[in-house]
């Protein structure tokens, strides 16, 4: 079964399905899906089907059904655009929460046995840093759905997307295993380190945002490391205040059910007149969440209101950038081990900052996020909290200072086999507290009949 997830007008997409013989088409240039809301139910309440019951609701049981995932996606910053990203955040349930090791990475394990063929078709104007961080992002993917790089394609608009001569020779299914690892090399290396910045000694008292990005109500480990980070910076005299981005709907149609949390949605304007704002958020399928891309849209949006010329000029080096507008700084936290799988996200965030010629200041990835609001009671010095703590106040000082040091990647305070045997436990505690056993958690809920997935046409 074919399966095309789009964010095109009817027409192309139409057109697209027609010519890649699409079984199933789901997307469109808005859409109303709601937002992962990070609980993870559908791993320890409903195993295998998402929770939310809005018309990808079963992305894991179709997923199930599919050899060729065909992505047709704008290309925003390097990575997915909000809505295509919206269905692969909420195709976790295709997965197993258990985790294991692939070429010395930690993933999870599979739920069912289908091999996908992935196939990503973006649109959109193109740079060398958005393709080579795209051509990553759809490998690690890969990776993650245990799937195959069937392809990965740039057409410099939707018109050249769905032409013949971009599709020519027929659409393709022949893996390009050397350019995937390619890419993947290219996107696990740290950003440079030691980028010149705007002088900064005219700003006066320098005033940071920190915008928790993880839609959990509470905040997440997201919240909690904000929540650390401005102590950090409090100690170096810089003012700070705090926002959180969690828009769950795309589209204002789609009245939130009872159980996702409100739409809040800091003001563009205010979030651009901070002197260093920092976005802190977890990695979701290997880049950002789809609310916080979003969410990066309506900036991107704002600026290009804001400036008289028409359009925010990219910016050759950080060094380019405006002195008027914030630096942008990064921490990114994840659920696996290895931190590096957490420097694509913070290369998308870079790429967004050149696009709309911001200055980027770097950040920090930090593995085995789920140990960490755990740990809350453990002194922020101490075992595990002291290389998350020691990365924190480094980037601190960059923010005091205006400076920039890169990327860096945390690596976790805890054995990694002791971290996933951790996880493992509450996987399975997390699953008993709702009456199901290790063995319903790896459930494989693929009826086809009862599939609720919008755009099924089988
Ligand atoms: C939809 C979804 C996708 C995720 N994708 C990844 C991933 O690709 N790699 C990873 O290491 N962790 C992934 N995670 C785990 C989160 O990054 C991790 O749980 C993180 O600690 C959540 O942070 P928060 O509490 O601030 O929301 C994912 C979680 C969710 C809900």
């Amino acid at each position: 079964m074919r399966l095309l997830i789009h964010d095109l007008s009817e027409t192309d997409a139409h057109a697209l399905a027609g010519r890649i013989g699409a079984d199933v088409t789901l997307g469109g240039e808005e859409v109303d899906w709601l937002g992962c809301q990070g609980c993870f139910g559908c791993w320890t309440k409903t195993p295998g089907r998402c929770v939310m019951r809005d018309g990808i609701g079963d992305m894991g049981a179709l997923l199930a059904s599919v050899d060729d995932l065909v992505i047709a996606s704008r290309l925003s910053y390097g990575g997915f655009s909000a809505v295509t990203k919206r269905a692969l955040d909420r195709s976790i349930p295709y997965l197993s929460p258990f985790f294991h090791t692939v070429s010395g990475e930690m993933h999870h394990q599979r739920r069912h046995a289908n091999r996908i063929s992935l196939h990503a078709l973006f649109h959109g104007p193109l740079t060398d840093e958005a393709a080579d961080i795209a051509r990553g992002i759809v490998q690690a993917n890969a990776v993650n759905l245990a799937a195959d790089v069937a392809e990965v394609r740039f057409a410099t608009d939707t018109t050249a997307l769905v032409s013949e001569d971009y599709l020519e020779p027929p659409f393709a299914t022949e893996k390009t295993g050397d350019a995937a690892e390619k890419a993947i090399a290219g996107g696990r290396v740290p950003s440079d380190p030691s980028v010149p910045m705007p002088a900064s000694d005219d700003r006066g008292d320098r005033k940071a945002l920190l915008l928790g990005c993880s839609p959990k109500a509470q905040g997440g480990a997201s919240g909690f490391l904000a929540e650390q980070l401005a102590g950090l910076l409090g100690e170096r005299g810089v003012v700070t205040s705090q926002g959180q981005v969690r828009r769950m709907s795309l589209a204002g149609s789609h009245g939130p059910a009872r159980h996702v949390p409100a739409d809040i949605v800091p003001d563009p304007a205010e979030v651009l007149s901070a002197d260093m704002l920092a976005f802190v958020f977890p990695l979701y399928v290997d880049g950002l969440p789809s609310h916080l891309i979003a969410y990066l849209d309506e900036l991107t949006d704002a600026l290009r209101d804001a400036t008289t010329s028409g359009g925010a000029e990219r910016s050759k080096t950080p060094a380019d950038a405006s002195p008027t507008r914030p630096i942008v700084y990064g921490v990114v936290n994840l659920g696996f081990y290895e931190s590096c799988q957490g420097s694509l996200a913070l290369r998308v965030l870079g790429e967004w900052c050149a696009e709309n010629g911001l200055a980027w200041g770097g950040g920090v990835s930090i593995g085995a996020g789920g140990m960490l609001q755990g740990l809350a009671d453990v002194p922020a010095d101490k075992g595990p909290r002291a290389p998350v703590t020691a990365a924190l106040s480094s980037l601190a000082q960059d923010m005091s200072a205006g400076t920039s040091h890169g990327v860096s990647l945390v690596k976790p305070g805890i054995p990694r086999l002791a971290y996933q045997e951790a996880a493992h436990l509450g996987w399975r505690m997390q699953g008993r507290s709702n009456g199901l056993s290790r063995h319903k958690l790896d459930a494989t809920p693929t009826d086809w009949s009862s599939v609720d997935v919008e755009g099924k046409t089988a």
